[in-house]
């Protein structure tokens, strides 16, 4: 049987990596951050990726890590990158391998959170503010579609959150 996997989906500057890490260790699960996966499989970083293949490039090796995290054994905690979401496979992948919680800030959480990254592709351009707002317009309906559940993650300290999730997760068995 595909081991039940707990993901963390939600748009860049949710809070899944931080959140995600404190949620493993209250549940006794291990953790792993598909982006960081990526960068340690290519040995180079996100940008450099991007800079390289394009974004295709990067989503195609989202998709392979992806792919082989969910065949992996035991369960994991698993935070996924923001634009996990747009490929149909994938979120196919994440609906049957586990459980699915969302991160949803609000854009303007998101602007401010983000308003000194220099490390996210998508983010780099003169009006990031637009940028935000669209992803979070177009991306939000497929975040809600994979969801098991949905928490605001804008305004939350991190590990009063993660001992919310906890929580849930546990309720749900
Ligand atoms: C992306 C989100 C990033 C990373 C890449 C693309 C996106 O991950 O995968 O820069 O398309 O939203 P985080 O959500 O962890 O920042």
């Amino acid at each position: 049987m595909t081991p039940q996997h707990i993901f963390l989906i939600g748009p860049m500057g949710a809070g899944k990596t931080t959140i995600g890490r404190h949620l493993a260790d209250l549940l006794g699960l291990s953790f792993i951050d598909v982006d960081a996966e990526i960068e340690s499989r290519a040995g180079a970083d996100i940008q450099w990726i991007f800079d390289m293949e394009g974004e295709q490039g990067f989503r195609d090796r989202e998709t392979k890590v992806l792919n082989d995290l969910v065949s992996g054994t035991p369960p994991r905690v698993i935070a996924t990158g923001g634009g996990i979401i747009l490929n149909a496979d994938n979120r196919a992948v994440l609906q049957c391998s586990g459980l699915v919680i969302y991160l949803s800030p609000t854009a303007e959480q998101l602007i401010e959170r983000t308003r000194r990254d220099k490390t996210r592709p998508l983010l780099q351009v003169d009006d990031r503010e637009a940028v935000i707002r669209k992803l979070v317009e177009e991306r939000g309906p497929l975040y809600s579609q994979v969801a098991d559940l949905v928490f605001p993650s804008g305004s939350t300290q991190p590990l009063r959150l993660a001992k919310k999730l906890a929580e849930a997760v546990s309720t749900r068995g």
